[in-house]
């Protein structure tokens, strides 16, 4: 960074950091919910927590929410989310909202996947799509006011399964689902009918623009070259108003729609090259949009499910469209305030850098959400994000909810069993959420391309500030890959260059100190007692709990074991 970008970097922080906050938005990602529970046997069988008849791929059974779980009643971590995790997160959002209106507008952005991984059937995804929108609609929109929705690949079936065609007829369904529930209309349905995308004016002089990135992304399903086989097709009798034993709550019908039983047997890949130039034109469009925000002086803030550049070692998008949007970008870097993505389960952030080739430097701030499901994850998070009055994104807040602790603490009282059972339980469990961590707080600054430039720089010399990021991250692969990865992944988007800096980038030395377990209150939970009575607990909870405790100690082991090899100097080489 040269000297006369510090220095009115160094104003730039001043004066942005005693801004006044004019008003917030919730970001809500990869839900992910389980219709058909079942955590007995943890994610052992095929990758999922489900009954087995659901699981049984050669049949589509009815559509149901399975009562509520007897163990695990909020969660299991590898396991997608249950129903009672989705009620205790839309009452904890329904609280926070209702406290922060009074200072100031609110909206909410939901960027994608509904329904839990691998289901059986295209009936069961829209159903589950169905299902989880309708209570979004009950619950969240009328605290949020607006909420803002985008495609994930799991809003899609199979998974991925996204036509390269304009005004699919899948994707029309799922629009009409959100327009049927009031959460799309007008111009923002035709677009997002014709490929998952819109643009919106959420507050004056700020413009939304929500992208369908899914489309962009290198695992499209090429479904005309795709083996399947059909499934036996099990519907109840009449599906629309069936609400039997097993069911708690009705599922509405979606009429007119007859379910496609096909699923895959060997899946065929799009490959990148032979994709069309713009799907939907959907690129064309945004540089339109733009153009316009431009003219009208608006700040613009961009949302898509899956991020531009590597997730576990892989590029997310064909390169011609990572390269399109990174072009997009850096043209309008003066006007994108930040991009919101989710899609990674883990919680974390990247840079799109100019193309200088001295001296290049962060143009955009790319910010990944963590999202609700724990199924790769140790927990359900959300984010709620501090604009002001000149529409900067200020900072963010991320809560959690500490998933095994509630879930042991919860079967200890018989009343509050019982609430669960009745599915009554998110007055209280709403309650387990905290406050993980605001970004500001936690890093001393905010989220400007600058800032954040500064703290990758500060992360390679700094192993406890790379330990405070990983510890937020809350991912199970950590301890297992290299850390160097994440600081190659702030910096190249590009897969060849994200490659090259892995390979060469190296941890060095000085071990960070080691991770300390928060200990979790629930005084304010339960007011009777003095604290929590673990008694009773499930020997499977028991095992999470330790393994989750092993996860962070074995990351902790694993660095300092690594920084005993090397030079006392710096903490990482860059290439
Ligand atoms: C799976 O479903 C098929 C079709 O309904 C059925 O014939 C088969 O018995 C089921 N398998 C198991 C293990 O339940
Ligand atoms: C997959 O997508 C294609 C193209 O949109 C569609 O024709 C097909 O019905 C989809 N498959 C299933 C099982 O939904």
């Amino acid at each position: 960074m040269g000297t006369s970008r510090l220095v009115l970097l160094a104003f730039g922080l001043l004066a942005e950091a005693h801004k006044k906050v004019a008003y917030r938005f919730v970001q809500l990602t990869d839900i992910h919910m389980e219709p058909f529970y079942n955590p007995h046997n943890g994610h052992n069988k095929g990758d999922v927590c489900r009954v087995d008849e659901a699981f049984n791929k050669s049949q589509c059974i009815p559509f149901r929410i399975e009562p509520e779980a007897s163990i695990y009643p909020f969660g299991r971590l590898n396991c997608d989310a249950p129903h009672a995790l989705m009620r205790s997160l839309f009452k904890h959002i329904e609280t926070v909202a209702t406290e922060v209106k009074k200072k100031g507008a609110l909206f909410g952005i939901f960027t994608g996947d509904i329904p839990s991984h691998q289901l059986s059937c295209q009936r069961h995804q829209g159903k589950t799509i169905e299902f989880v929108v309708s209570h979004m609609a009950k619950n969240l929109k009328p605290v949020l006011g607006k909420i803002y929705p985008l495609m994930g690949n799991n809003d899609f079936f199979p998974n991925y399964n996204v036509s390269l065609e304009p005004n699919s007829a899948w994707q029309e369904l799922v629009a009409s689902i959100y327009e049927a529930n009031g959460l799309l209309g007008g111009p923002q349905l035709e677009t997002f009918k014709r490929g998952g995308f819109y643009s919106a004016e959420p507050v004056k002089g700020l413009k939304l623009i929500a992208l369908n990135t899914v489309v962009w992304s290198q695992k499209v399903l090429d479904w005309e070259s795709t083996q399947t086989k059909e499934v036996v097709d099990i519907p109840a009798v009449d599906e629309a108003t069936w609400s039997g034993p097993n069911a708690p709550i009705p599922v509405a019908d979606i009429s007119g729609w007859s379910w496609n039983t096909d699923v895959v047997s060997h899946k065929e890949l799009w490959p990148c090259e032979k994709r069309p130039r713009d799907p939907y034109g959907q690129l064309a469009w945004l540089e339109a949009e733009l153009r316009a925000a431009r003219e009208a002086k608006q700040r613009v803030v961009i949302a898509g499910h899956v991020p531009p550049g590597n997730k576990v070692g892989d590029n997310n998008f064909c390169v011609q469209y990572l390269r399109d949007l990174t072009r997009l970008v850096r043209e309008n870097a003066d006007l994108i305030e930040v991009q919101i993505y989710g899609d990674h389960s883990n919680d974390e952030f990247r840079m799109v850098w100019s193309d200088d080739k001295g001296e290049a430097h962060a143009v955009s701030s790319v910010l990944v959400s963590a999202g609700v499901t724990p199924r790769k994850h140790c927990n359900p998070s959300w984010r709620l994000f501090e604009v002001t009055e000149d529409h900067r994104v200020h900072d963010f807040t991320q809560y959690y909810l500490p998933l095994v602790a509630t879930d042991i603490v919860w079967s200890t009282k018989p009343e509050w069993v019982k609430l669960h059972r009745e599915g009554k339980d998110e007055l209280l469990s709403s309650k387990f959420w905290r406050k993980q961590y605001s970004f500001r707080e936690q890093y001393g600054v905010g989220l400007s391309p600058p800032e954040l430039e500064m703290l990758w720089v500060k992360m390679q010399s700094s192993p406890k500030l790379l330990k405070d990021y990983l510890a937020q991250m809350f991912s199970q692969t950590v301890g297992v890959h290299d850390y160097f990865d994440y600081i190659c992944d702030m910096r190249y988007l590009d897969e060849e260059e994200n490659e090259e800096c892995y390979k060469r980038g190296r941890l060095l030395s000085a071990a960070p100190p080691p991770v300390a377990v928060e200990a979790i209150d629930f005084a304010e939970v339960d007011h009777e007692n003095t604290g929590p009575k673990y008694v009773q607990i499930h020997p499977a909870m028991l095992g999470s709990l330790i393994g989750c405790l092993l996860i962070t100690t074995g990351s902790t082991l694993y660095l300092f074991v690594r920084s005993r090899a090397a030079s006392k100097d710096v903490y990482l080489q860059m290439p």
